[in-house]
């Protein structure tokens, strides 16, 4: 059954909401639960892998904006959750302009609502595959300046394109059109090369159809030339760790079997 008014269909889990029902968000379907529940009741522990993500995005578009940064494209954005980039952004740097694009109907329509004050940011609803809409759109092309240095954010999304999408060549393309002095952060499932990351990658194949591991090579590689900037790519606790006593990256404590398995990096355009 879809919802005609937001084109949304809560009959098929959707990839926004089951993650915005791991990070304790209540923008999501029974279909979605089902999804989130079967990592949080037999993959215990695996909801660390968003959580690590989420935190690493934030002190990333922190640095991002601490490094001169005044606008930012973020591909995959998700729905609205705590700490929002526009937000993270805005916060380091009064006034940064951030265009959040997702596929998913749902996060147009929320990000929407929240964002319905603020003129320095916009959500435009399109495929990342196809990047050419993105670029040209009016929301884009009317606050993103791309003679400027420009933050893309790919976080937590290139491992939902397969290879034969080609997510190093779309990466490309952005980093081709943005001038020097531009940064890229990507953050990505990482393999572990472990019974855990069969029995994820298993479970987001069979429900959402995407979902790929990608080991540290394989990541790197989404890069291609841009220059990683310290400390390279690390599992996103460890990356610029700014962490409370006894969490994962105060060095205080291993990172858990999960935490490996999602890795980040920041890489600048020379
Ligand atoms: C795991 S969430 C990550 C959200 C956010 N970037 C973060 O790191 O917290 C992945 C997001 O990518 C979006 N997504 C997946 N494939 C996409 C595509 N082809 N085009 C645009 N968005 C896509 C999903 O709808 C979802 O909101």
């Amino acid at each position: 059954m879809t919802d005609p008014a937001a084109g949304v269909d809560p009959s098929e889990p959707s990839i926004a909401r089951v993650y915005d029902y791991l990070l304790g968000g209540t923008d999501n379907h029974a279909v979605d639960r089902a999804v989130g529940d079967y990592f949080l009741r037999d993959l215990p522990g695996s909801v660390e892998i968003a959580f690590a993500n989420r935190r690493a995005l934030v002190r990333a578009v922190g640095a991002m904006a601490d490094d001169g940064l005044r606008q930012f494209v973020d591909l995959g954005s998700g729905l609205p959750t705590a700490d929002n980039v526009h937000q993270v952004a805005q916060r380091h740097r009064p006034g940064a302009r951030v265009v959040y694009v997702d596929n998913d109907p749902v996060v147009l329509a929320h990000g929407r609502a929240l964002l319905a004050a603020d003129d320095r940011t916009a959500v435009v609803q399109a495929d990342l595959r196809a990047p050419e809409g993105i670029r040209d759109h009016p929301e884009v092309v009317g606050l993103i300046d791309f003679e400027e240095p420009v933050g893309l954010v790919f976080s937590a999304v290139l491992h939902h394109l397969d290879d034969d999408e080609r997510p190093a060549d779309l990466v490309r393309w952005w980093a081709d059109r943005v001038p020097s002095g531009s940064l890229v952060y990507i953050s990505h499932f990482r393999s572990g090369g472990n019974e855990e990351t069969r029995l994820a990658q298993q479970k987001l194949q069979d429900t959402l159809g995407r979902g790929r591991w990608r080991t540290d090579e394989e990541i790197t590689a989404l890069f291609g030339d841009l220059e990683l900037l310290q400390p390279g790519l690390v599992n996103c606790p460890l990356w610029r760790p700014d962490p409370a006593p006894g969490e994962a990256g105060s060095g205080e404590r291993e990172l858990t079997v999960w935490e490996r398995m999602i890795s980040c990096g920041l890489a600048r355009k020379p």
